[in-house]
């Protein structure tokens, strides 16, 4: 039986035993999003069935992270697949692996959304491959939420359930926000030093992420007050995002998740010449989500799964890869460069629920052309082929010569009647 994890104040991971309520079935649908567009149509994989976020036959999904055990590594992402108890319920329901709620913080009355704060961005096809959003934190009240979320405890004992949390300069306001949490009982914590639009005005979110002083002795007071697992969620607005990865790994963090959004403009009206998307005829720069954003993803995720391979190995350091997910090749690319989970969030904005299904299955699939029966199989497999590109240079060179040193004639015209012997004997394999 599953268990939920407990941090001791040194750090150490210890077992909580789950109370022992039933788990909910799913029902396996055949489409995507249930509208009755094929799967195949909507560019996703063939859905599969899960039974509590399971498999049900195949290879192995499921993934022990540090000290928590997930059914398959998709991982709702902070956002508004995460914003109230009935979507978070919707997303166990479907048979995601865990959920990280909205980020929290502990006064929701200074988080005043506006509207419109999204902006799809099309290509040719009219297919949607990136997303702006200027949305803030939750502005659900904390004890709302904090009761929905002990709702959902009770309800999934079994089921990951970390908190997302942001707050100010403030020890105390991080060790209450903290402490409350974990009153109802949270797996883990994922910490918002990357939002990129309004918070940093608060110096908030994206503003601590950017500065390594503030962003370690944050970390520092986050972990002496929690006593279950912490990620750090990075922002890959930086120069380098490996660089306060490492301070975050440093003050005790668990592990960490990358990335949040880049800070982007979605476009200019020709029209109106009002940037957009245009609040009473004024913007502001947002943050880029979706298929767009997929290969720096990757890029940062490679850079900090090497930070933690060179300097942290060993010690049980996660990383959550996020970004552009759509498909379980998508997610098989996050894992083989280091990622131990996969967090999904615009991507359940546009397929809704059931596509971790389709996750499931597509993973699945890559893992069966390769014969890889778990994920750990497969977890950082391509990471060492990732080098500096005076390598590439190297290897290069060393092949032309190779090449060049190659032993054989090159065509029948090089055939000689004094060294026949030699030329037959300089092609053989076991000369
Ligand atoms: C509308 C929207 C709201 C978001 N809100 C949050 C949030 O409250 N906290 C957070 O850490 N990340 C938030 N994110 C960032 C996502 O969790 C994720 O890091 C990012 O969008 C990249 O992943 P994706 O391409 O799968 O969306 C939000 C993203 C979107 C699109």
């Amino acid at each position: 039986m599953q268990t939920n994890v407990l941090r001791a104040p040194h750090g150490r991971v210890q077992a909580r035993a789950p109370c022992a309520r039933p788990q909910r079935r799913v029902a396996v649908v055949s489409h995507a999003t249930g509208n009755g567009t094929a799967a195949s149509a909507l560019g996703l994989d063939e859905p599969i069935e899960l039974v509590d976020g399971r498999v049900t036959s195949g290879p192995d999904l499921s993934v022990e992270v540090n000290g928590m055990k997930l059914p398959n590594p998709f991982i709702i992402g902070s956002g508004p697949p995460g914003t109230n108890y009935q979507v978070m319920k919707k997303a166990f329901d479907e048979g995601w692996g865990g959920v990280i709620c909205k980020t929290l913080s502990l006064d929701s009355s200074k988080v005043v959304n506006v509207t419109p704060r999204y902006a799809k961005i099309r290509d040719y096809s009219n297919r949607v491959f990136g997303w702006q959003n200027f949305e803030l934190i939750s502005d659900r009240p904390f004890d709302v939420m904090l009761a929905e979320m002990k709702r959902l405890r009770e309800e999934y004992p079994n089921r990951m359930l970390i908190a997302s949390i942001m707050e100010e300069y403030n020890k105390d306001a991080w060790e209450e926000i903290i402490g409350r949490c974990e009153e109802i009982k949270v797996d883990a914590f994922e910490i918002n030093f990357s939002c990129p639009h309004g918070l940093p005005e608060r110096r908030m979110g994206m503003a601590m992420g950017q500065d390594p002083e503030v962003l370690g002795e944050v970390c520092g007071w986050i972990n002496k007050a929690a006593t279950v697992p912490v990620w750090a969620k990075m922002t890959p607005n930086v120069t380098d995002i490996s660089f306060p990865a490492d301070v975050a790994l440093k003050a005790g963090c668990e592990g960490v998740a990358a990335i949040n959004t880049i800070q982007c403009i979605s476009g200019v009206n020709l029209d109106t010449l009002r940037p957009e998307p245009s609040v009473e005829g004024y913007s502001t720069p947002g943050g880029y989500s979706w298929k767009a954003v997929k290969p720096i993803a990757l890029a940062k995720c490679t850079s900090i799964a090497k930070l933690i391979a060179k300097d942290y190995a060993g010690q049980g350091k996660s990383l959550s890869g996020i970004g552009g997910v759509e498909t379980g090749g998508d997610a098989a690319e996050f894992i083989l460069l280091g990622s131990d989970t996969v967090q999904v969030c615009t991507g359940v904005m546009i397929h809704g629920y059931p596509v971790v299904k389709n996750l499931c299955g597509g993973l699945q699939k890559f893992m069966q052309k390769h014969d890889f029966k778990s994920i750990a199989e497969f977890k950082g497999k391509s990471l060492p082929y990732v080098t500096v590109h005076s390598e590439l240079v190297k290897r290069q060179r060393d092949a032309i010569s190779a090449k060049k040193a190659r032993q054989g004639l090159a065509n029948d015209a090089e055939w000689s009647g004094e060294d026949f012997v030699k030329n037959a004997d300089s092609m053989a394999v076991n000369r």
